[in-house]
This record gives C-alpha cells, structure tokens and sequence, in this order.
C-alpha cells in the first residue's frame, strides 16, 4: 500500500464529505483518479485516536454525526477480525453497490491488486481498475456526459505524469464539464488556508464551495506551521472543494463541519494537550 495516512483526522473529514455527496447524490458513474487501497490494516495510535478512532467514539454527542453516511459505512469494519479501515474507493462501492459504473486509478501495484479483490468480492459488474495515472484514465470519462462523481486526492496536486494534465487542472476540468468534484487538499502554514479552491477557481467558472480545517491547540491561535504528510500537529490543516452540487447539499457539509469541530473541542491531540479544529467555508458567490 502507497498510502499511510489512512483513517488520521484528514480521512474523517475527507470521507465525511464524499460519502455523504454520494449517499445524496446516488451517481451512475464514480471516478477516483487516485483510489488508494481498498482497505488498510486498522492501527490504534494517538494518529487514529485523534483520526477516525475517536471520531467513532464521540459519535453519540450528535445527531448530525451519527446520521451521517461516514460513520455508517466505516463503523463495520474496525470490529473486523482483523480489524481494517476501508479507503475511499470501498466506501463508495459499499454506499453505491453494483448500480453503478467505477473507474478507481492508481499507480501502486498492491493498491490495484486490493482494489480487483474487492470488487470481484463484492460483485461489482462494471468495476474498472486502472494502474496508470488517474489524471489520464479520468479526462477520458468525462468526454461521456453521463453524470458522475470524481474524486480527485492527490499526494501531489500539481505533479504531472508524462506531461498529463496535474490533478488541479484536471479537477477544473470536471467542474467545468458539469460532473460533480470532490478535491481533497492539505495545508502546513497559515496563508495556505483554501489554496486549492483559488487555484481551481482561477480555471474554471464554476461556482466552488470549499471547507477548510485547521488543527489548533485548544485556546491558541491559527498561526502557527503544521507538519503535512507527517504528523497532525498545531497548524496542519485540509480542505474539500466541491462543484456541481445542491446548495441543500452543502449547507449538509457545513451542519457536518460544525458539528465535527464541536466534537473534536479539547480533544488529546496526536503529541499531547488539548485540541480544537478551526474551521473557514467559502460559499460560491
Ligand atoms: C492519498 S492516497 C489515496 C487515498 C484514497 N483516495 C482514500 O481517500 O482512501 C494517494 C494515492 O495516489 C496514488 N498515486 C500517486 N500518483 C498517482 C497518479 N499519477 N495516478 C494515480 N494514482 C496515483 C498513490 O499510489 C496513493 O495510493
């Protein structure tokens, strides 16, 4: 697996977000242009705890959060034996079922051997796994005018392979397209605070909404640098922006984002202390 990061606070709000774009949505067609594997093996480490782990265990402190698709796809999998976290890619076949078309990208051997595994488990009919780059594979679907859902959640957003298009420019290219994005991105200093909506805006006129999440020490500030792609400290913060959905829809997100940062308010974060989330949406205008 390509993917270590799996089920930290990043996932929760990441998975949050897609599942219950999917759940509402029910698309025909999904489209991840970097799927990961379809599951990880669970581990219950101050990561997890702050992550997905203490997620589950706060879930009964509110209703939107308990109703929500997340919570209800994962929370079968950790009492698996053994206990795994399902990636993205399995969310959506879970929540979606054989009714719909899939095209899960990844460049990983082990991730695409996991993802065929699953599929064929669950006896999904139209189920393409594809090992090439996922810019590439996607731009190709979006041609069919059919209504889909993408999922764009790069390691590296601006990283072309081949000379391709980067997962920026792809993800502007869907929403221009009418499909409906979901764009993950991550951030480690102040004034990236929804650098991914900008730099997606400045391609497209579609209308954006974006919810932005930085962890902070409880009563401290927005202003210290984070440590992306290592550890959830003070200052690491990610972001979702979304195009081509209902207003209904989104201000759902937002009831979910708000509740999220009553939830995780003092939580113990990853090094010690207590934590608290801070949160900025943006509303296309
Ligand atoms: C953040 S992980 C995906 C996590 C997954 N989407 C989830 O939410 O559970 C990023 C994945 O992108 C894959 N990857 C990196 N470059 C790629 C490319 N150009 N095309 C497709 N996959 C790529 C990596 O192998 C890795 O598995």
């Amino acid at each position: 697996m390509a993917n270590h990061h799996f089920g930290k606070l990043a996932d929760v709000w990441k998975h949050l977000v897609l599942d219950e774009v999917l759940a509402e949505m029910n698309p025909d067609r999904y489209a991840e242009t970097h799927a990961g594997s379809a599951t990880y093996p669970m581990v219950d480490d101050p990561e997890r705890r702050f992550g997905v782990l203490g997620f589950l265990d706060g879930l009964a402190s509110d209703d939107a959060l308990a109703r929500a698709a997340f919570p209800r796809v994962v929370s079968g999998f950790p009492d698996d034996e053994p206990s795994t976290y399902p990636g993205s890619a399995l969310q959506a076949m879970t929540l979606l079922g054989d009714g719909c078309a899939y095209l899960l990208c990844d460049l990983d051997p082990v991730s695409v051997e996991d993802l065929s595994t699953w599929a064929a488990r669950l006896g999904l009919a139209r189920c393409e796994v594809a090992r090439r780059d996922g810019m590439a594979a996607v731009r190709a679907w979006l041609e069919d005018p059919a209504p889909m859902v993408v999922h764009v959640d790069p390691f590296d957003p601006f990283e072309r392979t081949d000379g391709g298009l980067s997962a920026v420019e792809l993800a502007a290219q869907v929403a221009d397209a009418g499909h409906t994005l979901v764009h993950w991105y991550g951030l480690s200093h102040p004034g990236e605070r929804a650098w991914a909506l900008d730099a997606i805006q400045r391609l497209t006129s579609a209308p954006l909404w974006c919810g932005d999440l930085v962890v902070t020490r409880r009563g401290g500030g927005t202003r210290s640098d984070g440590d992306l792609g290592e550890r959830t400290t003070p200052g690491t913060g990610c972001g979702v922006v979304l195009a081509n959905v209902t207003p209904a829809l989104t201000k759902r997100c937002e009831t979910l984002a708000h509740a999220l940062v009553d939830q995780y308010d003092g939580r113990e974060l990853p090094s010690g202390g207590p934590g608290a989330l801070d949160l900025n949406v943006h509303r296309p205008a």
